[in-house]
């Protein structure tokens, strides 16, 4: 290719770096030529999908010769029923993944700022830079805690977005209400708060800050929810958020017509009201939660609690070498070194035979890396 058509390439995409996932289990099989894999990597649901939102979805194959529904209404009349909000204030997206782009396409101009917590999930960063927008990065404390006070110090007049993830990915520390309130009391009123709450269905802490309420106090935030992690329909995907409608009026100026399929649309709708998949991936989670708590105490491991369906653990070895070593034992996790924890690693909460088989893996590795040390 000529060299003439790679220079118009945009300046602010060349230090820009593609997202790494989860490694895939059929990865894991192929390359390690293993049969039995289980992935612990991407914070999905374990129990499966919903078996309503698979009904909804064979249902609506005869109808995928059309267009989706661009305005979504279906599912906008339902999520507002079940959060009592106006349609108005609501957006879906292809994911929250989406979602988070289309708020950094509207507000950030190049050299505005987005100010995220460190470490934290990374797609705040690359929507920000997709629009030659500047990241700041505000340090958690020592054990991964909120200091709301320090996001404060963080914001400039270049400042359009306050990204907080709570609880957060990966450390699964969260906000409290009365921190976030003052925090939102405090900051300058033309700055949007993105209140990333992904793993909200998860959270067993009764302090912990409901977006949803503050929102309803009339503060300029945005909420954000998936249903790719409780709802179990990650593959789908899709996500929403609710704001004040002359917000959502701008975001939804920059969104695609058909953003969300249409399988998606029904498949959200059945899993929103599926009661008994909702209670028993609680049950499994706090099941699995409560494994790795012990498993780790056991082992001697620091860990940090988690509101979410994931934890952060740090081995005390090189998670990138653990990471391998768990592979080769057909156990996927997440290498901390992504989020610059070079001896941590998060690990999903599974079902209760994959949670042994992942400590039992975790156990063995770690005697034989200090072995060979
Ligand atoms: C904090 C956070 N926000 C958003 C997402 C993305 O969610 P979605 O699948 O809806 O794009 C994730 C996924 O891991 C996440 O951890």
């Amino acid at each position: 290719m000529s060299d003439s058509i790679l220079k118009h390439v945009r300046p602010s995409l060349h230090d820009l770096k593609p997202y790494i996932p989860g490694k895939p289990i059929a990865d894991v099989q192929r390359e390690l030529g293993l049969a039995d894999v289980i992935k612990l990597a991407s914070n999905e649901n374990p129990i499966g999908p919903s078996k309503k939102a698979q009904t909804a979805i064979q249902a609506a194959l005869t109808e995928l010769n059309r267009y989706p529904d661009g305005g979504q209404l279906f599912l906008k009349s339902n999520l507002s029923a079940f959060h009592n909000v106006g349609e108005d204030m609501l957006l879906i997206g292809n994911g929250s993944d989406e979602i988070i782009s289309l708020f950094c396409t509207t507000f950030v101009e190049p050299g505005d700022e987005i100010v995220v917590p460190s470490p934290s999930f990374s797609e705040y960063k690359f929507a920000a830079s997709l629009m030659a927008g500047r990241t700041v990065e505000v340090p958690l404390g020592e054990n991964f805690e909120y200091n709301l006070e320090d996001f404060k110090q963080a914001i400039t007049d270049r400042t359009r977005i306050v990204f907080l993830c709570s609880p957060n990915n990966p450390t699964g520390t969260y906000i409290r209400q009365a921190d976030l309130e003052r925090f939102l009391q405090e900051i300058p009123q033309d700055i949007l708060v993105i209140i990333d709450e992904a793993y909200n269905e998860y959270v067993e802490a009764d302090d912990y800050a409901q977006g949803l309420e503050l929102f309803r106090k009339g503060y300029n935030v945005a909420v954000m929810r998936t249903f790719s992690k409780l709802y179990a329909l990650a593959s789908l995907r899709i996500g929403y958020t609710i704001a004040k409608p002359e917000i959502i009026g701008y975001v939804n100026r920059v969104r695609e017509p058909f953003n969300v399929n249409h399988l998606a649309q029904v498949a959200a709708v059945a899993a929103l009201h599926d009661a008994e998949h909702i209670a028993e991936s609680r049950k499994v989670n706090s099941q699995g939660k409560r494994m790795l708590y012990e498993g780790f105490e056991k082992m001697g491991l620091r860990y940090i609690p988690t509101e979410t369906n994931f934890i952060l653990v740090d081995t005390g070895v090189d998670s990138k070498a653990l990471f391998q070593a768990l592979l080769r034992k057909g156990v996927i996790v997440r290498d901390g070194g992504f989020f610059g924890l070079p001896t941590w690693i998060r690990v999903s909460f599974g079902l209760p035979e994959e949670n042994i088989r992942f400590l039992t893996a975790l156990e063995e590795t770690l005697q034989d890396m200090k072995v060979e040390a």
